[in-house]
């Protein structure tokens, strides 16, 4: 399978960095999104991110300019569906990702493989509702996309060989590396990253350190880039708890039960920097 054309919908934190990395690789992008503003403000957001990357001396002006004359905006789905490989990048709601195969389903070419960039829901549940289960697959890349080396590739129950090849030939020309993950609750990232984010909202729920004590302790004593609320907000809260309570229905055990605290700051709304508030105050 030759792949040259890249769709990719939602563009939102995960969907501008796809869009973003794929066209520095050479690939032609379609971005899609419901809303025209969320465009307008990928497009800028990538931008500004290349010139990040040209000021670093990553990449040179020239390529940062090719890059974004490859990629196209658009609120229409036909637009989407011949695409070589289809990546859904929306909201981490599972009726949300259905409606979006749905209304892709009539626009895809016959040989279109579709990916879903879910950070936990089941692949083979996804597949299932579409015409193409063996050729849909998991690819779940970390944030900030241009930045993180690693895709997590998954595969649903029927998905075939040739499909994941094609993939892993896609990861390969992004210059990142793939791990090849089981289609079980949040795969492994989020299998253990996000557990570990819930326990420092529950250190800070219990009283045991306050937000800049438990980021400080994780940072310095196990060397981790950001600390676990810090990082939290940077995932976006609501994405947390959704991955939590995808462990928890999934493997129905009590370790994997939110902290109600978390649960409390999406109620509010905080949902960390994407609304200037989370553990930290962005305002
Ligand atoms: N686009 C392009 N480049 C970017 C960027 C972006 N959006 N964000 C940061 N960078 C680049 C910077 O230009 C910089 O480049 P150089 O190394 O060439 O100088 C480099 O990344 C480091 O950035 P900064 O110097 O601004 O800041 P930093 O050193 O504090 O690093 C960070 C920022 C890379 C985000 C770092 O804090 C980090 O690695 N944090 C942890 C991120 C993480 O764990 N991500 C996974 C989240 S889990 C996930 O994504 C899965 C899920 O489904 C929820």
């Amino acid at each position: 399978m030759d792949i040259r054309s890249i769709g990719v919908v939602g563009a939102g934190q995960m969907g501008n960095g796809i869009a973003h990395v794929m066209a520095v690789a050479g690939y032609e992008v379609k971005l899609n999104d419901i809303d025209g503003e969320a465009l307008e403000r990928a497009m800028t957001l990538i931008a500004k991110n290349l010139d990040r990357q040209v000021s670093r001396e990553k990449i040179t002006a020239e390529a940062r300019d090719a890059a974004l004359a490859r990629i196209t905006t658009t609120q229409d789905m036909a637009e989407i569906g011949p695409c070589d490989l289809v990546i859904e990048a929306a909201t981490e709601q599972e009726a949300i990702k259905h409606k979006i195969f749905e209304s892709l389903a009539p626009h895809l070419g016959p040989d279109t493989i579709l990916t879903s960039n879910t950070s936990s829901i089941s692949i083979t549940r996804l597949a299932s509702r579409t015409d193409r289960p063996e050729r849909f697959l998991g690819f779940h890349f970390m944030n900030p996309v241009p930045v993180m080396s690693l895709v997590e590739l998954i595969r649903g129950i029927a998905t075939d060989q040739p499909t994941y090849e094609a993939c892993l030939g896609v990861v390969e020309k992004l210059g990142k590396t793939a791990a090849s993950a089981e289609d079980f609750p949040a795969f492994i990232v989020n299998r253990i990253l996000v557990p570990m984010i819930n326990e420092a909202v529950y250190t800070l729920y219990e009283g045991v350190g306050n937000v800049r004590s438990i980021d400080r302790a994780m940072k310095l004593g196990a060397n981790h880039p950001m600390g676990p609320l810090e990082l939290a907000d940077f995932i976006g809260l609501d994405t947390c708890l959704a991955i939590m309570n995808v462990l928890h229905d999934g493997l129905a055990d009590t370790k994997y039960r939110p902290c109600p605290l978390l649960t409390k700051y999406v109620e509010a709304g905080w949902l960390g920097r994407k609304t200037k508030r989370g553990f930290y105050d962005y305002r």
